[in-house]
């Protein structure tokens, strides 16, 4: 029985960096492309989810850990660091634990999603809260790159960008083509980068699979939007702490992708961001951390601004698993907790509860 063998190796004649590394893989990517009927209602397009929470670790970091260890370990690596909002340092550990090195992990003191904690630690990641926010500790993270045995595998690492741009292929392969638009919560503007390169590669040579370029629509979280306001951002605040980051890595990229695609980008309101999440599992079953939620948050601002074009084919990334955060999903639009209904041992009770009495 066939099954998907990972990016490195279902994508290997487009990987030429990973040429002769050993493969380092849990079988990250063939994520699910998932035509999402209600949100096509509601924005008169066709929208199609990209589900990255389907990841070995929960998140897209995945197909760029792959191939960042595997490099890692081409270069007999023993030991790997990463600075992190969470993902990163879930993703970095497991591999790095497949690899057989030890994972140190950097994350902002306090402001990391409890799953995303969890998996760090049980995959024994060296595990340390910094004084002060991701930022800082991508600061931290690139000198002990540079001075001590360690190789950084953050998004500036370019193997990371190498095996997330496969995410790219993966669309054009199920749609037979790129789409018309492409939304995607952007945070150190690593991932934007790296589907921006795919779309690109996929759409030039004799082995083009692409006959044309999405626009690229990146959304930052509006306490943390720094490449929107033009400026680095001090002190990034949002509920979506996968993308509280002030002063992205990929600035520059992230801009390039967006000039030379025509495409934005943009920022939306933590409420936005909330209430997008809410809709996405509410109405189309698909649960992700809120940082995720900002490419749906993107979507629906444009279209309550009439940007979208009618009948356009759109993907939405979303990046990261619900569960990752789920604490979200206990709480009220007002804030206040969600508590369950408490029944008897009663059929007819609980009948009535569900309102299956006529
Ligand atoms: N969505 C999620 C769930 C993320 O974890 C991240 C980044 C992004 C979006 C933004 O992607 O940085 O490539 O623009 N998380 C990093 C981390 C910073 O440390 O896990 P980006």
């Amino acid at each position: 029985a066939h099954q998907w063998r990972g990016v490195i190796r279902e994508y290997a004649d487009r990987l030429p960096m990973l040429e002769g590394a050993p493969v380092i893989t849990l079988g990250e990517g063939g994520t699910p492309l998932i035509p999402a009927e209600k949100l096509s209602k509601l924005v008169g397009a066709n929208v199609y989810v990209k589900f990255e929470g389907l990841n070995p670790t929960g998140s897209f970091k995945d197909r760029g850990m792959t191939t960042a260890i595997s490099m890692a370990a081409k270069s007999g690596a023993k030991a790997v660091i990463c600075a992190s909002t969470g993902n990163t340092s879930a993703s970095a550990a497991a591999y790095a634990t497949k690899a057989g090195m030890t994972c140190g992990v950097l994350v902002p003191d306090g402001k990391i999603a409890m799953g995303k904690l969890s998996q760090a630690i049980a995959h024994g990641a060296q595990l340390l809260q910094v004084e002060g926010n991701f930022d800082d500790c991508l600061t931290l993270a690139r000198k002990l790159g540079e001075a001590y045995p360690v190789d950084l595998v953050n998004s500036v690492n370019p193997a990371r960008i190498e095996g997330q741009k496969t995410a790219s292929f993966e669309v054009i392969d199920v749609l037979g083509d790129a789409p018309d638009i492409h939304c995607l919560p952007v945070g150190n503007a690593g991932n934007i980068t790296a589907y921006w390169k795919g779309y690109s590669e996929a759409a030039v040579g004799d082995d083009a699979i692409a006959t044309k370029r999405p626009a690229m629509w990146g959304f930052q979280a509006a306490g943390a939007a720094p490449i929107v306001l033009g400026h680095p951002v001090d002190q990034p605040e949002t509920v979506a702490t996968a993308i509280r980051i002030g002063n992205p890595a990929s600035w520059k990229q992230a801009i390039a992708a967006r000039e030379e695609s025509g495409g934005i980008i943009d920022s939306v309101t933590d409420e936005r961001i909330l209430a997008a999440h809410r809709l996405l599992s509410s109405t189309e079953g698909i649960f992700v951390e809120p940082g995720s939620a900002a490419s749906i948050a993107g979507l629906l601002q444009q279209h309550e601004r009439g940007a979208i074009p009618a009948g356009a084919t759109i993907v939405c990334t979303v990046t990261g698993h619900g569960l990752k955060d789920p604490d979200w999903a206990l709480k009220e639009a007002d804030g206040s907790a969600v508590n369950p209904t408490r029944v008897p041992v009663d059929a007819f009770t609980v009948a009535s509860a569900l309102g299956l009495e006529g």
